[in-house]
């Protein structure tokens, strides 16, 4: 299995090509710079045969002339973005509010983090594509867009730790205006680490079974998974996981 933790790139403009396989392949004997290097290393993964999953928010697999590959080459792939923080909190948060009808007015996120990840969201390309992915799961948790955005900033002294403030502005019973805050302050590494052990495993598992093509039931691992899993509620995507990974069991 092949994973993709290099650093984050900015998404490129969306090409005819990228929409069939044939056509793709023809770009890319003809020009260099047809796909960023995330997409071009999953291109790689399933010429050779092998599964790919994408820990980070660049463009990676979403390109469905490389889903027509991995299909027809019989390989899963699964990502995009690692799950292991702000958005880990957010996806167990949001069902909350939803399922006790407290309405979300606003939700705020201030992000600050070193280490090499840090120091490549300081850059505007790469981290609208890391805002983009942590922004992807609110609307649909919620069933609306609440008002606010996300922050991301780069503290050198910080090195491989990472803390996100998040402010949520929310209405209860006869408009009462509420709020609550929280911190979070995670160690980039070991809350990553453990995911990609997983997801090398699940994925190996997916390729014995047959499994070819996006990989949903990983959707619990990710930010902005790929797939169109059909629910973002944390808990949901682990009993889908579950689900999925006892059926092989059984199976096998
Ligand atoms: N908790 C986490 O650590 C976490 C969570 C979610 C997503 N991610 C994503 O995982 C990726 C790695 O995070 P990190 O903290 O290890 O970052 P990092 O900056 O420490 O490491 C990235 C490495 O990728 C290398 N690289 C850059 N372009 C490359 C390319 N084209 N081919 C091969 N290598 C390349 C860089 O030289 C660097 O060594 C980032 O995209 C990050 O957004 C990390």
């Amino acid at each position: 299995v092949v994973v993709n933790v290099a650093s984050t790139e900015p998404h490129p403009a969306w090409q005819e090509c990228y929409d069939d396989l044939g056509a793709l392949e023809a770009a890319l004997a003809e020009r260099p710079g047809v796909l960023p290097p995330s997409s071009l290393h999953a291109y790689a993964a399933f010429k050779a045969g092998h599964g790919f999953v994408d820990f980070t928010p660049s463009f990676g697999t979403r390109v469905p002339a490389l889903a027509q590959l991995a299909e027809q080459a019989g390989v899963p792939f699964a990502g995009g973005d690692g799950k292991t923080g702000e958005t880990l909190v957010k996806t167990a948060l949001a069902p909350m509010f939803a399922h006790r009808a407290l309405h979300v007015r606003s939700w705020y996120g201030a992000n600050i983090l070193g280490g090499g990840d840090g120091a490549t969201l300081a850059d505007y390309g790469p981290r609208a594509s890391k805002i983009q992915s942590k922004q992807s799961s609110l609307g649909k948790l919620l069933g609306y867009t609440p008002d606010g955005t996300v922050h991301i900033d780069y503290v050198a002294e910080l090195g491989d730790w990472k803390t996100a403030w998040n402010h949520i502005s929310f209405e209860g019973f006869l408009g009462t205006q509420m709020k609550m805050q929280f911190t979070w302050q995670g160690c980039d590494s070991t809350l990553a680490a453990p995911l990609v052990l997983d997801l090398i495993r699940l994925t190996a598992a997916a390729q014995q079974r047959g499994d070819a093509g996006p990989r949903p039931e990983l959707a619990f691992f990710f930010k902005d998974p790929i797939g169109n899993p059909a629910d973002s509620r944390l808990v949901m995507q682990f009993e889908a996981l579950r689900d999925w990974a006892l059926a092989g069991r059984v199976a096998a």
